[in-house]
Order: structure tokens, then sequence, then C-alpha cells
């Protein structure tokens, strides 16, 4: 026991869309192959949403598994913070979508963009209110549906990604648990490796942006490549280094699922054995924001699920921003 407050993960949910992509699908719209999209990425599947179904959809059914798992009404929230790239639309935020879908009259509401590292920076912020008192319950939502600005004529980025959402309840708690340390980082340079560049101030939409394809996401793949790796060990030594962890402590590694030899190129630097290392990157695709509170529920869903703590996040994407997190059940 101490004076300070914890941020307790009470609660996860998450939620996918119903219709599967498999390489194998994707091998008819596009020059690719599934041997090459397993071999360079480690996916083999992804879901994606239909017309109708938008970042809040996904992330209301994720919020609500989450809260009724924290045995939480949501008008108990203080707080909703939605990390997401691809907004229901640029304003209202989604959080404020979310908030009237469920029904939590008391709470702000916040949208953050920080791409794939958008659940990390959540829990980072989510985690300084806590520690500070001035909020006690917060819903944290990493929802993305990036197949809606995918370029299905660029087989270089429309193999990668797929929709998704995952969410949890943090409860302020003064045992220490839940949020261990958080680390967040950014480098504005690198923007352009990775953006959306239409729709906003600078390009508004026009059928001229459209016809240059400017709504689409647009990414120089290697480099972002080579940058990723280098984040994703800087963001792990950080955090290690903050919580006073070893990567023996490690009940397990979650990281951002953008590509399974970034995934196993971390984990090697930490020295950790596969079974430490969560990976469902073959199931989903890149979700960004989504793929750590996805991996959360998932494992928390799994009965020895204590066994897997404290549990080591880590996450890069555009901005870039990185970052990582070290959570106790
Ligand atoms: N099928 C077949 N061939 C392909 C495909 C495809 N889908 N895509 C590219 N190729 C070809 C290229 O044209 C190139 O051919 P060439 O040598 O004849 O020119 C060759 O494959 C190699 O291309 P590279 O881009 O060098 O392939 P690489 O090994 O780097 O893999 C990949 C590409 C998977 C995109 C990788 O660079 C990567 O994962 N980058 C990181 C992406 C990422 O993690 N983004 C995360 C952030 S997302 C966010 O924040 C929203």
């Amino acid at each position: 026991m101490s004076d300070m407050n914890y941020a307790e993960i009470v609660g996860t949910g998450h939620s996918v869309p119903e219709r599967i992509l498999t390489n194998f699908d994707l091998e008819k719209i596009v020059d690719t192959s599934d041997e090459w999209i397993v071999t360079r990425t480690g996916i083999r599947e992804r879901h994606i949403a239909d017309k109708d179904t938008t970042a809040s959809t996904l992330g209301t059914e994720a919020a609500t598994q989450a809260l009724e798992k924290a045995g939480m009404g949501a008008e108990d929230l203080d707080l909703i913070l939605v990390a997401t790239v691809t907004p229901d639309m640029p304003f209202p935020s989604t959080a404020a979508i979310i908030q009237k879908k469920i029904n939590a009259s008391k709470s702000a509401v916040m949208d953050i963009s920080a791409g794939c590292t958008g659940f990390i920076y959540g829990l980072s912020i989510a985690d300084s209110y806590i520690k500070t008192g001035i909020f006690k319950n917060i819903l944290v939502i990493g929802v993305e549906v990036l197949t809606k600005i995918t370029d299905w004529t660029d087989r270089s980025t429309c193999v990668l990604f797929g929709d998704g959402a995952g969410a949890v309840v943090l409860r302020a708690t003064k045992e220490r648990k839940g949020v261990l340390g958080t680390y967040i980082k950014g480098d504005g340079r690198l923007g352009e490796l990775l953006m959306m560049p239409g729709g906003g101030s600078r390009n508004p939409a026009s059928e001229e942006t459209v016809a240059h394809r400017l709504h689409y996401l647009k990414m120089s793949g290697n480099e972002v490549f080579r940058f990723a790796v280098q984040a994703m060990g800087d963001a792990s030594r950080a955090i290690l280094e903050t919580t006073g962890l070893k990567p023996e402590d490690i009940g397990m590694l979650v990281p951002h699922q953008a590509n399974l030899r970034i995934i196993n190129a971390t984990a090697k630097r930490l020295g950790l054995p596969p079974e430490k290392v969560y990976i469902n990157i073959d199931r989903y695709g890149n979700t960004s924001s989504a793929s750590i509170p996805i991996a959360l529920d998932e494992i928390r869903s799994n009965g020895n699920y204590k066994k897997a703590s404290p549990l080591l996040l880590v996450a890069f994407g555009a901005g870039f921003t990185w970052g990582s997190a070290a959570i106790s059940w």
C-alpha cells in the first residue's frame, strides 16, 4: 500500500467484424501471393468492416464488454479516451459518439491521434489522470477501420491491414498493480513516411484529391520497417529502466502486431522465448491502435491469465510515435 494511486485494469473487451479476407482472397484482387504475405509479414487473414460498420460501432462493442467484465456502469466513467486514426468523422470525436451510445453521461471525452501507438498513449494519459487523483474510472479504447482508407490497388499496403477494437477499463486503487509505468515518444520529422494526405485542412476533400487518391493511407514500408525495429528496442529498454523490471521478470511481451519479423526482432533483443511473446497477427493483420487491447482481452480470457504478468506492451506508428507500458493484472 502507498499514498499513490495506481490504475488497475478491471475489465477488457474486443470486437472484430465478422467478414474475413484471406491471403488467397487477396491473390484475386492484386498481384500478390499467400506465400509472399506470410513470409514477409506473418499475416494469413484479416477482418474487414462492412459499409455500415464504423469505428464507433466496433469501439462500442468492445467498451460494452469491458464495462460488463469490470462490473461497472457507464455512468461511473469519468473519462473516455479513444485512440484512432480512422474516426467516424473529424468531429465530433469518436469518444463523444461512443459516450452517447453507451450512455456514459458524466464522462469527459477525447480522441487521440498517435497511429499504432495510440493505445499506449491512451494508457499513459489515463494513468496520469488516475495517479494525480483527478479521475477514478477511465475507459481506454483502441479502434481502427483502416480498410476504409486502404488503397486496394496498392499491393504494398493493402495486404497489411485489418479492422477491430479493443477496450480496457481502469480504476484507481492504492495497491501497486495495473499500470506500473509508461513511456511515450514522437518524432514528427518522419511523419511523411506514413500518412493519409487528404481530407484535412492542407488538402480538403475535392474532386482533385479523390482523383489523386489522397484519401488513402500511403506508406514507405521499407523505411518504416527499419525505424520500427529501432523504436521497439528503444521503448522496451526505456520501460524496463523506468520500472526496474528485468527481461526475465516479464510474463508476456505484447507487441503491436505490424509485422512478425519486427515482433521477432524485438523479442530477440529482450532475450524472450517464443512462449512469452503474444502473437495474433496471423488472424487479424495490423489493426493499428486496436492490436494491443485486442491481445490483452484475448490473454485475459484465458483461465491462466495471471501467470502472464507483468506484461510489457510496446508499439510504434504514424507520427512517428512509439512507446511502451508495463502492466500487471
Ligand atoms: N505481394 C508481392 N510482392 C510485393 C508485395 C505484395 N503484397 N508488396 C511489395 N511487394 C514487392 C515489392 O514490389 C518489391 O519488389 P521489387 O524487389 O521487385 O521492387 C519486393 O516485394 C520487396 O518489397 P519491400 O517493400 O522491400 O518488402 P519488405 O520486405 O520491406 O516488406 C513490408 C514490406 C511488409 C510493408 C515491410 O516493409 C513492413 O512491414 N514495414 C513496416 C510497416 C508497418 O509496420 N507499418 C506500421 C505502422 S501502420 C500505422 O501506423 C497505421
